[in-house]
């Protein structure tokens, strides 16, 4: 399908719909009057096979307690077998309200009070927030910024992982905010040093439909035949590629049966949700059905960075824009521009927008923005024209 198309038939006002995004500016920015490139949500209605399922339930009428159907687990299963050949069992699959809820109940599951848990910085925020707010200790191995292309240090990695007795590592697979589709090679390296460190880990692959760039996505349950998957608990859902985040509906994949043990008896203590009628209704239709939309999608994404990819090299070539392979978030070196004092100003007040500034994912973040590409190039002409200008002035 062409951008235009695309754009055409599923872009939709988000403004005065209770959005996040759009109308819930003000509480983190003071003003909803900025043109919001901030929050990983799209600008576009879901497939038209999500809305007519969705239709046909809402019109049973009945909403009471539900199971969730095989029908189900067919449609996830083949979904992630012919795209990525990853296998999945029934047995294996816990359902969550989302995936950073089931981060922080397997953090609980996992690891003691005090025990140190690694992520790899920059990190989409809500990794450090979860391992602080639960009293373990936040341990950061910083990617290598090569020129503009991330890379995992893994000696640092083994070092930090033995000197700081590291239990877990979350891993965040394709990568927010860098936009890295990690290829087998370096995630068996990195699930090779878990290993033998006796390190489990929690593999978030939220992103993984949204792949832009050459490499093919790998589970980290499907690295080497499944090799290292009773080491790891993966968690995905149908949320971020199809815009369902608040239909609140997410996988735990659980292959080790003794870590599934441990959790579903934490899941029982703490009576948590595991799912939710709609959000599976609307994610097995789109599994079913939503190849031909996610192709639009992507193309939009790829139309999208191209363009401001170009437009910067063109008229600013000092701000630095990362390649992106994975996800829609497009990750921008200011700092040869801007000075960390001063970003904040340049955007919000004189370009006019809400970004997510580069420090809340880790130092190592700080002087870069992230602009959510997910939403119609009339907005990211918007937005790249805006930050020029302010640049240039
Ligand atoms: C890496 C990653 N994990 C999890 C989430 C949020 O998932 P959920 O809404 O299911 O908690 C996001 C949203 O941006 C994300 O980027």
């Amino acid at each position: 399908m062409k951008v235009a198309d695309f754009v055409e038939k599923y872009a939709v006002e988000r403004k005065h719909t209770d959005s996040v995004k759009w109308d819930g500016m003000k509480a983190g920015f003071g003003s909803n009057d900025l043109l919001p490139m901030w929050v990983a949500d799209t600008e576009f209605k879901a497939p038209e096979a999500v809305m007519y399922a969705l239709k046909k339930r809402i019109e049973h009428g009945a909403y009471g307690y539900s199971l969730t159907p095989d029908s189900y687990y067919e449609a996830y299963f083949k979904w992630q077998q012919e795209r990525y050949g990853t296998e999945l069992h029934k047995e294996w699959i816990r359902f969550g309200a989302g995936v950073v809820q089931s981060i922080s109940a397997l953090v609980n599951v996992l690891t003691l009070q005090d025990d140190a848990i690694m992520v790899l910085q920059p990190v989409y925020h809500p990794f450090m927030h979860v391992i602080e707010d639960n009293e373990r200790k936040l341990i950061v191995s910083n990617l290598k910024d090569n020129n503009g292309h991330y890379e995992m240090d893994f000696e640092d990695i083994r070092n930090k992982i033995q000197t700081e007795h590291v239990k877990l590592l979350i891993n965040c697979s394709p990568h927010n905010p860098v936009g890295r589709v990690w290829t087998a090679a370096e995630l068996e390296k990195l699930f090779e040093i878990c290993r033998e460190e006796k390190v489990l880990v929690i593999s978030d692959e939220i992103h993984h439909d949204l792949i832009v760039g050459d490499n093919k996505f790998v589970s980290a349950i499907a690295i080497k035949d499944g090799f290292y998957r009773d080491n790891i608990v993966m968690l995905d859902a149908a949320s971020k590629t199809f815009n369902l985040a608040a239909l609140q509906n997410s996988h735990v994949v659980i292959a080790n049966p003794q870590i599934r043990e441990r959790y579903d008896e934490y899941v029982k203590k703490l009576c948590l949700p595991s799912g939710n009628l709609i959000g599976k209704v609307a994610a097995e239709a789109a599994y079913r059905d939503g190849a031909d939309w996610l192709d639009g999608m992507l193309g939009l994404i790829k139309y999208n960075f191209n363009y401001l990819k170009s437009q910067f090299a063109e008229n600013v070539p000092e701000v630095k824009v990362t390649e992106l392979e994975g996800t829609y978030l497009a990750w921008v070196d200011m700092r040869k521009m801007v000075s960390a004092d001063k970003l904040h100003h340049l955007i919000q007040h004189e370009a006019r927008l809400a970004v997510d500034y580069g420090e809340i994912f880790g130092t190592a973040g700080e002087g870069f923005i992230r602009l959510n590409l997910a939403t119609t190039p009339e907005n990211v002409e918007k937005a790249v024209n805006a930050i020029v200008k302010a640049l240039k002035n």
